[in-house]
């Protein structure tokens, strides 16, 4: 547990708004947020707040309104290295920290996003094999919950923030994903039996994916209401792009799906002509694309690196600025995908009670 504390002028920057220390007090006063605790910066008395009060702040303050029904997002491209996971993190630690209830379900071999959301920091500190093989044996995921060996509620793990949680990766996904191709509607296990009974739980369940297609994955757009796709402004990504779109659209006719989707342009460079260029043929031939773009950073790259979203690491850089105006966007956009949902339902409610009447 990292025991940071967040003075009136560091919530401030977190949240890209002046709250004032009066504000802060008051809403004390009145118990809509936890008690600060005294702390010493340099020879300076104050007063913060810990992680744990973080959310009742950012609910009040914050920029991340909450939205009306549970949304799933998947975050997914067929390209590795493009801040997928980066994404995962900063969008679930960030919505965590709006007091949005967040899962993080990590659905890609590598377990980045379980190492961001903090799973190994005490394996790391361990100087003892058995003791780290016995922890590793004993961690459980989705596979066991699919082998019938554990519940949801098993599964789910807690991080430092209390709105966080998640479920890790295991190794037996490999054996999950094979698994998946033998059963009866292999496309909507994770729908109908891990995303359903979540979403009673939670705002948002966050679906950090491998780079490429398997069943896990298809499972993940089958379940998703958004769709958060990174597009690195680098060559290499411009040449998959295409493909990616149409095997995409190919899968929604398919499935008869509609998830949204936000393409999000990453890792550009303000001093790159071919970077500048391949943002700009994004925004002529992309529908759905963000307004904003991520900017290859080192204040973001580090921020991944000690598993803190850049908001929290450099609250103060370019990139976390970006960073915050992206998160916005992607708040509108969840909004309106449950404005939705709900004409969906009504509609489909109406045409119920038309059918029974006309019966
Ligand atoms: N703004 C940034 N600019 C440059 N690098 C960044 C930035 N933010 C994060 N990174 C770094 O980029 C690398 C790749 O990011 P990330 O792991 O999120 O990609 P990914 O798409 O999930 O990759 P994979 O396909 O392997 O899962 C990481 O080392 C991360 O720390
Ligand atoms: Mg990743």
């Amino acid at each position: 547990m990292r025991s940071d504390i967040y003075t009136p002028k560091k919530i401030s920057q977190l949240f890209g708004q002046s709250i004032s220390k009066t504000c802060l007090f008051m809403a004390e006063e009145n118990e809509e947020i936890p008690r600060g605790k005294r702390c010493q910066i340099g020879a300076i008395n104050s007063r913060g707040w810990d992680m744990t009060s973080l959310p009742s702040i950012g609910e009040k303050w914050g920029f991340m309104k909450k939205w009306d029904s549970p949304l799933c997002m998947a975050i997914f491209t067929t390209k590795g290295g493009v801040l997928k996971t980066t994404l995962s993190l900063n969008i679930s630690r960030m919505a965590a920290l709006h007091n949005i209830r967040t899962c993080v379900i990590g659905l890609d071999m590598q377990g980045d996003i379980t190492s961001a959301m903090g799973h190994d920091l005490d394996l790391e500190d361990s100087n003892d094999l058995d003791a780290v093989i016995k922890k590793l044996n004993e961690t459980k995921g989705l596979a066991d919950i699919f082998n019938r060996t554990a519940r949801i509620e098993d599964v789910i793990r807690d991080t430092e923030i209390p709105t966080l949680k998640y479920i890790p990766e295991t190794p037996e996904l490999a054996a999950l994903n094979e698994s998946l191709g033998n059963i009866n509607r292999r496309e909507y296990w994770l729908k109908e039996k891990i995303i359903k009974p979540l979403k009673e739980k939670f705002d948002l369940i966050i679906l950090d994916c491998a780079p490429n297609w398997n069943r896990l994955i298809t499972n993940a757009l089958v379940s998703s209401d958004l769709l958060i796709s990174p597009l690195e402004c680098k060559i290499n990504n411009f040449r998959n792009f295409k493909v990616f779109r149409y095997f995409l659209d190919e899968f929604k006719r398919e499935m008869q799906i509609n998830f949204d989707t936000l393409f999000v342009p990453t890792k550009y460079s303000t001093h790159k002509k071919l970077s500048r260029e391949i943002w700009q043929w994004y925004k002529e031939n992309v529908s759905a694309l963000a307004e904003t773009g991520i900017r290859e950073s080192v204040y973001g790259e580090e921020a991944t690196a000690l598993r803190w979203s850049v908001l929290e690491h450099a609250s103060t850089k370019a990139v976390a600025h970006e960073m915050r105006k992206l998160l916005l966007e992607i708040s509108v956009l969840a909004e309106k995908r449950c404005e939705k949902i709900k004409y969906l339902a009504e509609q489909e409610k109406n045409k119920k009670s038309l059918f029974s009447m006309t019966v």
